[in-house]
């Protein structure tokens, strides 16, 4: 595991006056379904990756259903609703097919996102601002339907104004910039990041929003942010899935094994009595 550049002191990113809440784990099960799409199929099935998750600690579940259905599809958000026992946080972006899709299922939460088809994954938060006058109506529906809304925000204080003024319930802070800096090895760019961080989840918390973080979080980056005590939920996905395959290959190998050497076994037994 590579080490990177991250405060290791609590004191070092923590907010004195804050009560301290349980910090929730949403697990992103995306990449389950990116890698069962390269095949078609069934396999490996984001469902059951999603049970998995819950029973490894879980407080809910977290899946992107994206313009291009490049990984999770509208089949996997009904299964999830359907069979779920946590709550589904479902990503979108804020497009009129997307609050159809979210008003049938009425997911716990509805994450709003910015999409561009051309991006490997979700680059930087929504213009709130920009965007206000769409995203109020927008934000109006799914509440009124009892979804909870939150806006995949960077850390910047006119967008938790902003994210305040359309009537969001929750901002998620980007941490896709401060996980960056933290690979690139950037001590400076780091302690900056994390506290803008700090900063926008004291000032969200101020304005009444409930404040999550999320993206490009790995071991290494979680404990500075899991220690800014606004923070009340984190998002995490790729980094877990990626560790799964570490996690699980070689179990997953000596099955086979052990599947392959039982049936040799059982040819050379018959063909023993055969004889
Ligand atoms: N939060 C949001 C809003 C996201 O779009 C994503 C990526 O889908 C994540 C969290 C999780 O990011 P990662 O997969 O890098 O952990």
């Amino acid at each position: 595991m590579q080490h990177v550049a991250v405060p290791r002191k609590a004191s070092e990113a923590s907010s004195a006056s804050t009560p301290i809440r349980a910090l929730r784990l949403g697990v992103n099960i995306d990449h389950v379904a990116t890698l069962r799409n390269a095949r078609g199929g069934m396999h490996p099935d984001p469902l059951r990756a999603a049970h998995l998750a819950i029973e490894g600690g879980a407080d809910g579940i977290t899946a992107h259903l994206r313009e291009d259905r490049r990984h999770i599809s509208d089949t996997d958000i009904t299964r999830l609703k359907n069979e779920l026992t946590r709550p589904l946080n479902l990503e979108m972006a804020a497009t009129k097919e997307m609050l159809q899709i979210a008003l049938r299922h009425v997911p716990n939460a509805c994450c709003l996102v910015p999409e561009r088809r051309e991006e490997r994954t979700t680059e930087g938060g929504l213009d709130v601002k920009g965007s206000a006058k769409m995203l109020k109506p927008f934000v109006a529906k799914l509440r009124d339907a009892g979804i909870r809304v939150s806006l995949f925000i960077e850390p910047d204080p006119k967008t938790i104004e902003a994210a305040s003024d359309v009537g969001a319930d929750i901002v998620e802070l980007h941490t896709g910039k401060y996980c960056n800096l933290a690979l690139e090895h950037d001590s400076n760019g780091v302690a900056r990041e994390l506290e803008r961080h700090k900063k926008a989840a004291i000032l969200a918390a101020s304005a009444g929003l409930e404040v999550h973080a999320g993206h490009g979080l790995t071991y290494n980056t979680v404990q500075p942010i899991a220690r800014i005590a606004e923070i009340v939920e984190l998002n995490i996905g790729h980094f877990l899935i990626g560790e799964a395959i570490f996690g699980g290959l070689s179990m997953a190998v000596r099955r086979m094994r052990v599947l392959m050497d039982e049936a040799r076994e059982a040819l050379s037994t018959s063909a023993r009595g055969a004889k």
